[in-house]
């Protein structure tokens, strides 16, 4: 495990999709933690790890599942404060004595807890006999607590949802905390770690940097590293990163490949080329991947095709420096999140991001991710830390993939040609009003049919342009933003009038769940 001299709270992974949102929340209060699938631990690792604290996630099992997820036994005999969510509850409670239920109560979205007790669990929280707001997500529950517990909170649907046995330290709920929906879960967590674990909350973005440098060169030694830059904030920041680390041991490589948004690719190559002296070379690849993507529609298809693409230039300008034997790449939580669980536990494929996965054998390169275990907002925060100007930490995030999963349908260059045009006007309406640092991600989606219009005199047959705007804290969920009418009105008008092949615009009022941010 790696951890210079911060406090460590241990996270016991069992699989639930929102694991990573409890090392968000801890973060944010200053909290070094490290998450850790419950297979890959034992208890010699969990003695030797020596966390203040620990906590167990939530998980898509049942205790009552033949060889479902269990805690190393030493969780509860090291003798520090132990935390159970939902799953990590009902482990708890079946390891200790306990009785789970299953099925019957049936418990997903809003409830309400009722504080039963003060605690220092509910430092801050809702008076004894209030209720506080709380997010559910669970099939089975807590009947009969272990011996030495006490029920401090309960809900309709989990009459236990709450308990403590404050001499051992021992502490779960059924709800989660850790998600946003939970208006106090944050504090509830900080009451754990910073109350209960006594942690003093000394991990900060500026100590994140300097591990990061240190890990960077540690691995890196005096060999040469590639990045691929996309010239969005995350690969940005990663290769400003390695730079302060190793200097020009770094080379980037920014793939252009003809599916950027208007004038991108300059401004990447004047920011690192220009401004920051770093070693660029501009693999000007477009008709390679517009080429291989012809004829293809379906949105995984695409994916993979630029995906595999991607990792081919690489190569071909990897074999160009000499001794590059790194890799670098600007991946992030919610890259991982979707497409393999971060620790190795079960999780769905939703879509398959091009940038994970790792590299084939073939290429001979090995992986420096150093923003892996950062949120979008933390890598902002560390592109501040590393000194990036503002208005380059705050852009919107922009797929690997590009255009194309913005285009449903077989990819043209003249329906990229028409969405750029569309997309740029859509931003730029954006910053005149003053909206874009409100908005956390908004582009335009060329669609694939085309609709009857009239202008002047004449009938159009052009194709229609969905608009998408929305609000998000790190892209894992996503609500649609709600601009006036007016601004939706002006801007409709400006892209009819200005994009030659458009003639209808519509807004997309999908959230995230159900509807995912980009369209493929
Ligand atoms: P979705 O569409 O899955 O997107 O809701 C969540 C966030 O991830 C971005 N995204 C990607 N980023 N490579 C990336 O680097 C990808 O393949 C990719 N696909 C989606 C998306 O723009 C949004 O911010």
């Amino acid at each position: 495990m790696t951890r210079a001299e911060h406090d460590l709270i241990l996270i016991v992974d069992f699989g639930s999709q929102v694991t990573q949102l409890i090392a968000r929340r801890l973060r944010e209060s200053g909290v070094y933690c490290e998450i850790h699938p419950f297979n890959a631990l034992d208890d010699a690792k969990v003695r030797e790890a020596a966390p203040k604290g620990i906590i167990l996630s939530g998980g898509p099992a049942s205790v009552h599942d033949a060889g479902s997820p269990r805690a190393p036994q030493a969780v509860f005999e090291l003798g520090v404060p132990v935390l159970g969510i939902c799953y990590g509850q009902q482990v708890m409670v079946e390891q200790l004595g306990g009785k789970v239920e299953s099925g019957h109560h049936r418990e997903f979205g809003r409830a309400f807890l009722t504080i039963e007790e003060a605690h220092p669990l509910f430092e801050g929280l809702a008076d004894v006999g209030s209720s506080e707001l709380v997010w559910m997500s669970h099939g089975d529950r807590v009947t009969a607590v272990p011996e030495g517990f006490h029920v401090i909170g309960a809900s309709t649907g989990a009459p236990q949802g709450a308990m403590a046995d404050d001499s051992r330290h021992f502490y779960a709920v059924q709800f989660h905390p850790e998600v946003h929906h939970t208006p106090n879960g944050a504090r509830i967590l900080k009451n754990f770690t910073r109350g209960i674990c006594g942690l003093s909350g000394d991990w900060t973005m500026a100590a994140y940097r300097d591990e990061a440098i240190a890990r960077i060169r540690e691995q890196v030694g005096d060999r040469q590293v590639i990045c691929g830059l996309s010239g969005g904030v995350d690969s940005s920041v990663a290769a400003v990163l390695i730079h302060e680390a190793i200097g020009d041991q770094l080379t980037c490589v920014f793939v252009d490949h003809g599916l950027m948004r208007m004038g991108e690719a300059d401004e990447v190559v004047e920011l690192f080329k220009n401004h920051y002296n770093i070693p660029l070379i501009h693999a000007e690849e477009q008709d390679l991947f517009i080429n291989a993507l012809e004829g293809v529609s379906d949105p995984e298809v695409k994916r993979k095709t630029i995906g595999k693409l991607f990792i081919d230039v690489f190569q071909k300008y990897a074999d160009q420096i000499d001794g590059a034997e790194f890799l670098a790449q600007g991946t992030l939580y919610p890259d991982v999140i979707e497409s393999v669980s971060f620790t190795g536990g079960p999780s769905v494929t939703i879509k398959s991001h091009h940038n994970v996965g790792g590299l084939p054998e073939k290429m001979g390169l090995k992986l420096v991710e150093p923003l892996r275990e950062l949120f979008k907002d933390e890598v902002r925060a560390l592109g501040r830390e590393l000194g990036l100007p503002d208005a380059f930490v705050g852009r919107h995030p922009f797929p690997g993939p590009g255009l194309a999963i913005r285009c449903p349908g077989e990819i043209t260059r003249e329906k990229l040609d028409i969405l750029r045009k569309a997309d740029a006007v859509y931003l730029d309406q954006i910053r005149k009003h003053g909206l874009y640092d409100e908005i956390w991600q908004a582009f335009a989606a060329l669609l694939p049919v085309r609709t009857v219009g009239v202008m002047g005199d004449g009938r159009t047959y052009d194709y229609a342009l969905a608009l998408r705007a929305v609000t998000s804290v790190d892209g894992m969920t996503a609500d649609w933003y709600r601009f006036d009418h007016d601004f939706l009105a002006e801007t409709s008008t400006r892209i009819i009038n200005e994009v030659e092949g458009v003639n209808r615009v519509a807004y997309d009022i999908t959230s995230k769940p159900p509807g995912t941010i980009e369209w493929e």
